[in-house]
């Protein structure tokens, strides 16, 4: 059974509730994932795997995801790790594979990541802050998709199953 850490930073609970779906998606797969807030997670020694999920807010990936894989690059390096962004608030994410920010990307080259993905975010309409409320107004919606996570984790799946200890 592979342990795998799902960990998200959030903003507006849109980026909990698609780790949750990644999290019900890999049990059901079974395997055992544990989901937590990025920013409480500060022991990766009996994890097997990684997913860090957090939100993209003005082009920048969410700070807790961001702070947690530097704080632990070095054990991240040696796990088979997967980096999540949820943002986009139309159907692209699902149409076609958005490229990862910069220092996704960046993050995604240090520890060696297995892969980077984008997945639709959601924008509730009584969103509070500012400029959220404003966007709201025309922007509100919620494209996770259900089907599309689950695709990606077929692919994870199939990964964790075939992976060797790095
Ligand atoms: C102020 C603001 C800025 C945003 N900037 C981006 C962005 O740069 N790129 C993107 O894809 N989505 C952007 N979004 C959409 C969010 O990423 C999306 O709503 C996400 O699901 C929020 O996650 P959360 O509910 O976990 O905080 C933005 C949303 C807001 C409210």
């Amino acid at each position: 059974m592979t342990h795998v850490l799902v960990a998200y930073g959030t903003s507006r609970g849109g980026t909990q509730g698609l780790a949750e779906l990644i999290g019900d998606d890999l049990r059901r797969r079974g395997h055992d994932p544990v989901v937590r807030p990025a920013a409480e997670v500060a022991d990766l020694t009996d994890v097997d795997a990684v997913i860090v999920a957090g939100a993209l807010y003005a082009g920048r990936w969410h700070k807790d995801a961001r702070r947690l894989v530097k704080r632990q690059a070095d054990r991240l390096s040696t796990l088979p790790v997967w980096l999540v962004a949820t943002g986009p608030l139309d159907g692209t994410a699902e149409t076609k594979q958005i490229p990862p920010v910069a220092h996704i990307k960046d993050a995604a080259a240090t520890i060696g990541a297995r892969g980077v993905q984008t997945f639709g975010g959601r924008l509730e309409p009584d969103a509070k802050g500012f400029p959220a409320s404003t966007m709201a107004k025309t922007l509100s919606g919620d494209w996770r998709d259900a089907e599309h996570v689950a695709r990606w984790v077929d692919e994870v799946d199939s990964e964790l199953r075939s992976a060797s200890p790095r």
